[in-house]
């Protein structure tokens, strides 16, 4: 059974989001998001990152599709047409896991990690799931104004020890501290 790691920025009033896009500005928080899901330890592989409609047109379109990632989007909405031809769409996050799983598929080799990137029900869905093996959060300390939230934890998580490749300790950018942490499903 093919698995996936979460990864997620949240305020100590468990917000993610405010009217389609973040509620803060943390360059570095963003360049941790980025090496982390970027990094593959066969140079010849790439990651793939999955994340609801809302969260992919929250990305600047300059910036989309993540870069050097796999990008699928998930919607039950949209149709083929509205993405670039590089990113993929699935009707759910199960059908995605599947066609990852497909040998069928040309590319799937080719795929080292895959990273659930939100937003709120697709956490949520993705943490209930036995596929979900870790959870990158980022605790932001301070309360900020949300309007879309980090579901609960289940309770099987527990927090590690950090890797070699996350930063250790309290960081602090434009005034605001934040930690690093990564918790298991045991
Ligand atoms: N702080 C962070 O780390 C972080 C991370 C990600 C996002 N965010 C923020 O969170 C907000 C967006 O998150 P959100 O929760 O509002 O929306 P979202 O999950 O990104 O998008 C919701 C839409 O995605 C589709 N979808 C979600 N789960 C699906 C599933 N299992 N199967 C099929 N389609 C599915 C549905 O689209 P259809 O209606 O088309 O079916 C749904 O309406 C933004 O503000 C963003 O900036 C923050």
């Amino acid at each position: 059974m093919l698995r996936y790691n979460l990864i997620v920025a949240v305020c100590e009033n468990f917000g993610i989001g405010l009217k389609g896009d973040l509620p803060w500005r943390l360059k570095s928080e963003l360049k941790y998001f980025s090496r982390t899901t970027k990094r593959t330890r066969d140079p010849a592989k790439r990651n793939v990152v999955i994340m609801g409609r809302k969260t992919y047109f929250g990305v600047p379109p300059s910036k989309r599709p993540l870069p050097d990632r796999l990008n699928i989007v998930l919607s039950t909405t949209m149709s083929r047409a509205e993405l670039p031809n590089d990113v993929l769409l699935c009707r759910s996050l199960e059908e995605a896991m599947k066609m990852l799983e497909s040998e069928s598929e040309p590319w799937c080799d080719q795929i080292e990690n895959i990273w659930i990137v939100g937003g709120s029900g697709v956490y949520e869905e993705a943490m209930a799931s036995p596929r979900c093996y870790r959870l990158y959060i980022t605790k932001i300390q301070e309360q900020f104004e949300c309007d879309t939230f980090f579901p609960n934890i289940p309770a099987d998580f527990h927090e590690v020890p950090l890797d070699e490749d996350t930063p250790h300790g309290v960081q602090e950018e434009n005034g605001i501290k934040y930690e690093y942490k990564i918790l298991e499903k045991q």
